[in-house]
């Protein structure tokens, strides 16, 4: 490629570059945290559901300035460890105002030193306590008027499909409410249990079906034939001490994978895909160049971008300088900055010295 007028030259002195992370499931959009809930699954409590009333509450009383400020400042830190793209969900506000509040929140998460975000609604996240007794007239105000105003801020509709949240029959009306509202599809599914999120979202052809702790041969298959990406949590496995997803499975059956943080104060509060992708590693059984792929152009599939996620003329300048000589290292070195320099768009825009 000729050197254009104006190019930033960087020395990366021998060291490992890869494309930048592509996380494409985070709930950056939250106020205050969920300390008390993991220690007491230390002491073998185990994660369910409801723990997410506890954030919203906490969402719904916090200013608009410090749900910002929270949400710039997780962007920053995931920067930091290398990521450049980032999906970003509501779904700790879970009324009308509340919900569109948070995808402007997520929308205006814009600065060329930020990784660049890309929101998805999920207002389906659990049914609010106000309508615990009738939670079809939950659906119906997400299917309505909810997705009315969020619709416009977002480029998909989640919904999490799961004993707790929404079954699913309630979880295919409010995707395909959001397919009618010009949104794609992504579905929390099959995360604490065996359940019908999988093929849901094969049915509905999503973009991606995302945790798949828990599947059948029957749901690999369907995923790998419906073309949906599967994307894999491991730190939220990590944090609520499930059981790990079968990736090995759904590689052999065909399917792309791609890795993801989820961060967010329930399950998994972290912003590291390098940590993400040591736990692939060694929990998935995946090789590094299986994980790093995953963690980028697996994200990338995942949003449906064909620019990010791997280098090659044409595609975006985002990419990562590695402290270690070669990805093996993201494992290899577990817990320890790796990330030397971030370039995002050509332009350096963190560096460690
Ligand atoms: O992806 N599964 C649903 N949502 C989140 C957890 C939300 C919470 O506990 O606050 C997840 O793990
Ligand atoms: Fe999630």
């Amino acid at each position: 490629v000729p050197e254009q007028a104006g190019t930033e030259r960087i020395d990366a002195g021998g060291r490992c570059v890869t494309p930048g992370f592509v996380d494409s499931h985070t709930h950056l959009v939250f106020a205050g945290h969920r300390a008390d809930e993991f220690a007491a699954r230390l002491t073998g409590q185990a994660y369910a559901a409801g723990g997410i009333a506890t954030t919203v509450a906490a969402t719904r009383a916090a200013s608009d300035a410090d749900l910002l400020a929270g949400a710039r400042r997780l962007a920053a830190e995931a920067l930091r460890s290398g990521t450049t793209t980032l999906e970003v969900k509501s779904g700790y506000g879970l009324t009308v105002e509340h919900e569109r509040r948070s995808l402007a929140v997520a929308a205006s998460i814009t600065a060329d030193h930020l990784p660049a975000v890309h929101p998805t609604f999920l207002g389906a996240h659990v049914v609010p306590a106000e309508h615990t007794a009738d939670p079809d007239a939950y659906v119906d105000l997400v299917r309505g008027p909810m997705l009315d105003a969020c619709a416009p801020f977002a480029q998909w509709c989640d919904v999490f499909c799961e004993d707790g949240a929404f079954d699913a029959d309630r979880s295919r009306t409010v995707l395909q409410a959001g397919r009618d509202h010009g949104l794609r599809l992504r579905v929390h599914a099959n995360q604490l249990g065996p359940g019908p999120g999988a093929q849901l979202a094969a049915e509905l052809g999503a973009d991606s079906a995302d945790h798949l702790t828990h599947l059948t041969d029957a749901d690999v298959d369907a995923l790998a034939s419906a073309g949906v990406v599967a994307t894999l949590l491991p730190a939220a496995e990590f944090s609520t001490g499930s059981a790990y997803a079968p990736a090995r499975r759904l590689l052999a059956a065909g399917a792309v994978l791609a890795l993801a943080s989820d961060c967010n104060p329930g399950t998994s509060y972290t912003t590291s895909m390098p940590f993400v992708t040591a736990l692939a590693c060694r929990e998935y059984g995946l090789t590094p160049d299986e994980a790093l792929q995953a963690a980028t152009l697996g994200g990338a599939a995942a949003l449906g971008l064909d620019d990010v996620g791997h280098l090659a003329p044409g595609a975006r300048a985002d990419l990562v300088v590695l402290d270690a000589p070669s990805p093996v290292f993201l494992a290899y070195r577990p817990g320890v900055p790796l990330t030397a320099a971030v370039v995002r768009g050509g332009r350096l825009v963190w560096s460690s010295s």
